[in-house]
């Protein structure tokens, strides 16, 4: 009984702690939150990293191609302004963190961080930016995920095992100190090198922790239940990082180069129905293996 107590009350005081180790204010504006998860100083060390990393999909994730601007912007006036009739909202200023989720939850998951003021900038910038306004797109193009969410942020799932991730510690895939002024500790995450990584943002299928379930990327899901199950042993790493941190898809040709192996075999030869009346005929046999660790396309 007093040992009980005593773990109560420890834990009463734990809690605000480890609340105020991992977390700050949250964001107000979007550059708050850029500013909150600037990566300006990590290029001064690791410049060829940040290069790669710089033309990635992943470092303007509310632009994309840039069908994500637009997508987005459609997701706010036609479905959570509009068709979610349910959502309560009617205009901007209703929006929320948790209305935004359905599209953040992986193409910026800093966003738990923020107050609803931001959800608000980015949906606005969003339809603005896809109606062909520059500043609103250089706006969005301020966020994206970045070396703090993959080395951070994404870096611990199992959080009754691990723990969160902490403040000023970069996870990676050793201990010790860290050169970076505010990111000062390195630490090993025990997913870096695996699938599962990747997997938090890249999909199994509808996303059912959302209110209003939405579904985008689902690769993760056929990696799980198709390449593994085949006998593929590959990680999304090994094929996806031999160009560094720029992560290729089918976009980059040697990437695509890779994605499908055919192999056509064809015997020309003559069929003779009756005598003096031949016909030219071909066998052709073509065999096509797709050799991604999922289906493709996605989504
Ligand atoms: C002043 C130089 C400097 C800055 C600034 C810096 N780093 Fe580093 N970083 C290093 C060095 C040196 C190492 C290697 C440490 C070692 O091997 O013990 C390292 C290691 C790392 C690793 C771990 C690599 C591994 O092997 O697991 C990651 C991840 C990393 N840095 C990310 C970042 C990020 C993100 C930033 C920006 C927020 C940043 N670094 C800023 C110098 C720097
Ligand atoms: C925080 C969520 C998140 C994590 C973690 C993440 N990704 Fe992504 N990734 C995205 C989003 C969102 C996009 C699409 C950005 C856009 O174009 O709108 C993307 C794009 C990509 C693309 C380019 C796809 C294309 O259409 O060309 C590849 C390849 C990729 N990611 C691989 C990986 C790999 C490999 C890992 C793990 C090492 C990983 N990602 C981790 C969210 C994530
Ligand atoms: C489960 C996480 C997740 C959610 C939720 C999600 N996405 Fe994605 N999205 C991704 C990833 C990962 C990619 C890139 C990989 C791919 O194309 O398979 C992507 C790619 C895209 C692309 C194509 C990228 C490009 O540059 O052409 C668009 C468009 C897109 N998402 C829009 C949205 C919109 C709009 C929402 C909200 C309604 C949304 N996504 C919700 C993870 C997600
Ligand atoms: C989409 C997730 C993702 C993002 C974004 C990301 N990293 Fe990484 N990074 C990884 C993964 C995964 C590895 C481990 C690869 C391995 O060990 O196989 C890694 C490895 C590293 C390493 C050590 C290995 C090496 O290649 O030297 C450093 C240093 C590093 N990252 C720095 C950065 C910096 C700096 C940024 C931002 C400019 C960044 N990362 C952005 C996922 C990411
Ligand atoms: C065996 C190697 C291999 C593995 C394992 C693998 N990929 Fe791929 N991936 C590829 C190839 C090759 C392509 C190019 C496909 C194409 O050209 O359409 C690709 C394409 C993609 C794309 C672009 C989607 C599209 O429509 O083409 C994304 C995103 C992606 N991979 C993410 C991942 C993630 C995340 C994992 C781990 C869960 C993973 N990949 C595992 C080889 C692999």
């Amino acid at each position: 009984m007093r040992f009980l107590k005593f773990a109560v009350v420890f834990l009463f005081i734990a809690l605000p702690l480890t609340a105020v180790a991992a977390g700050h204010e949250k964001a107000k504006t979007i550059d708050e939150l850029a500013k909150m998860y600037d990566v300006s100083s990590c290029k001064g060390c690791h410049a060829k990293i940040y290069d790669e990393w710089e033309k990635s999909y992943h470092a303007t994730s509310l632009i994309g191609s840039p069908r994500t601007m637009a997508t987005i912007a459609s997701a706010v006036k036609d479905g959570i302004m509009k068709e979610w009739t349910k959502s309560g909202v009617k205009e901007i200023k209703d929006i929320k963190v948790e209305h935004m989720l359905s599209c953040l939850k992986c193409h910026l998951p800093q966003i738990k961080n923020a107050t609803d003021a931001v959800a608000q900038e980015i949906a606005k910038a969003a339809i603005d930016g896809a109606a062909g306004d520059d500043d609103a797109k250089a706006k969005l193009k301020k966020l994206g995920i970045n070396c703090i969410t993959c080395h951070n942020q994404k870096a611990l799932i199992h959080k009754w095992t691990d723990g969160e991730p902490e403040a000023g510690v970069i996870y990676g895939n050793k201990e010790g100190a860290h050169a970076d002024g505010k990111f000062k500790a390195l630490k090993k995450s025990p997913i870096m090198k695996e699938s599962i990584l990747c997997g938090q943002c890249h999909g199994l299928g509808p996303n059912f922790d959302l209110t209003e379930p939405t579904q985008c990327a689902t690769l993760y899901g056929s990696y799980l239940h198709a390449y593994v199950p085949a006998g593929g042993n590959k990680t999304c790493q090994e094929c996806h990082m031999d160009k560094g941190h720029f992560m290729p898809g089918y976009r980059d040709p040697d990437q695509a180069k890779k994605a499908v192996t055919v192999s056509v075999d064809a015997t020309g030869y003559y069929f003779l129905p009756k005598a003096g009346d031949s016909q030219p005929t071909a066998k052709v046999t073509v065999k096509m293996l797709n050799n991604a660790g999922h289906r493709i396309p996605d989504g």
